[in-house]
């Protein structure tokens, strides 16, 4: 299938192929909210995480918590990675969409545990209808991968997604403890040290009809942590309190999210939240997220501490990671699908 970069450049192209209309299979674009500034999503001064003073760590933590609960996105500041970095990363991502189709066929892989994959659509083996988006994936941890192409690349995303690691890393101490668990809770029970990190760039081109298409659908994110960045263009929405909302870009921060393993250790306290990616007929919008994971071989389940402590029947059933990435694949994405028949 030609890329859809491909398809939009196409000359006087004014009408999307039904292929591509979401709205003839799916569900229509429901009414979308403007985020209420009295009632947006939380900001975590990351530098407060890894303050020597222990009031401030312990209001951090307790905002992350909350963060967590009520909303499975947060927007991290003052995080230490370099902006510079990230704009070469970035700018490494767009080039690696502007190599020609052919270039970039020889990346093409088929199954979820391909280290490195690039295609477009969401999975195009049990679509019927295909989304207006172009990606590429990179499994950089425990081993890293790399395409070999363009010039940059392999180097500018190594030490991206190793400062990206350990910003996750912190995070995941605070959510521990914001459970009620020791710091390290949680990097032990996911053996983070083999954890699986995965470099998700996406491209969505201008759309002639934006209204008809979808970048991608709804889901929510497997691992346990992604970190987004974008740039500078809007597009992501998310679920909130059963309301499609519009997520603004902060400059030089992470939008960051907590995954479906993350909902299952914590047997359900912090929820995995449902989002998507929408288009518009005027640019060109480059995501970048990395998703990090437990070890592929990690069983899952919830956290027997918290149930025990809190009297609670396991709301979970533990699975594989690589058992879940695998019947993600298998199923048609369809929100929360996966983890519901856990
Ligand atoms: C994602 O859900 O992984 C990214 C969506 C986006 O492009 O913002
Ligand atoms: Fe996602």
């Amino acid at each position: 299938m030609a890329c859809v970069k491909a398809l939009a450049e196409s000359p006087g192209l004014t009408s999307i192929p039904s292929t591509y209309n979401f709205t003839q299979n799916q569900h229509d674009h429901e009414a979308v909210s403007e985020i209420d500034p009295e009632d947006s999503i939380p900001v975590i001064d990351f530098s407060l995480l890894t303050s020597s003073s222990p009031d401030q760590r312990s209001k951090v933590i307790q905002d992350l918590g909350k963060a967590c609960r009520d909303w499975g996105f947060f927007t991290v500041i003052n995080h230490n990675v370099p902006e510079k970095l990230m704009e070469m990363t970035m700018d490494a991502c767009q080039r690696f969409f502007n190599l020609t189709e052919e270039e970039k066929r020889e990346f093409a892989g088929k199954h979820v545990l391909d280290p490195i994959r690039c295609g477009t659509s969401f999975n195009a083996s049990v679509e019927k209808v295909f989304f207006w988006r172009d990606f590429l994936k990179v499994f950089v941890h425990p081993e890293f991968h790399s395409p070999n192409k363009p010039v940059g690349f392999s180097e500018i995303s190594l030490e991206y997604c190793k400062r990206i690691r350990q910003v996750a890393r912190e995070l995941l101490k605070g959510i521990s403890e914001s459970l009620g668990l020791e710091f390290c809770y949680i990097e032990r029970a996911m053996n983070l040290d083999s954890g699986l990190q995965i470099l998700v760039a996406n491209l969505y081109p201008p759309c002639p009809q934006p209204e008809l298409a979808m970048g991608m659908p709804p889901h929510s994110d497997h691992g346990l942590l992604t970190l987004l960045t974008q740039n500078g263009i809007c597009g992501l929405q998310l679920l909130h309190n059963g309301k499609w909302v519009n997520v603004n870009v902060v400059p030089n921060s992470f939008l960051v999210n907590t995954g479906d393993h993350i909902e299952i250790l914590s047997n359900g306290k912090y929820k995995s939240v449902v989002h998507r990616a929408v288009v518009n007929n005027k640019m060109t919008r480059v995501s970048l997220a990395i998703a990090n994971g437990p070890s592929l071989d990690t069983v899952v389940e919830p956290s027997k501490e918290l149930i025990e402590r809190q009297s609670e029947a396991p709301a979970y059933i533990g699975i594989k990671y690589k058992d879940f990435l695998e019947l993600q694949q298998s199923n048609q994405l369809d929100n929360k699908s996966v983890l519901d028949r856990v």
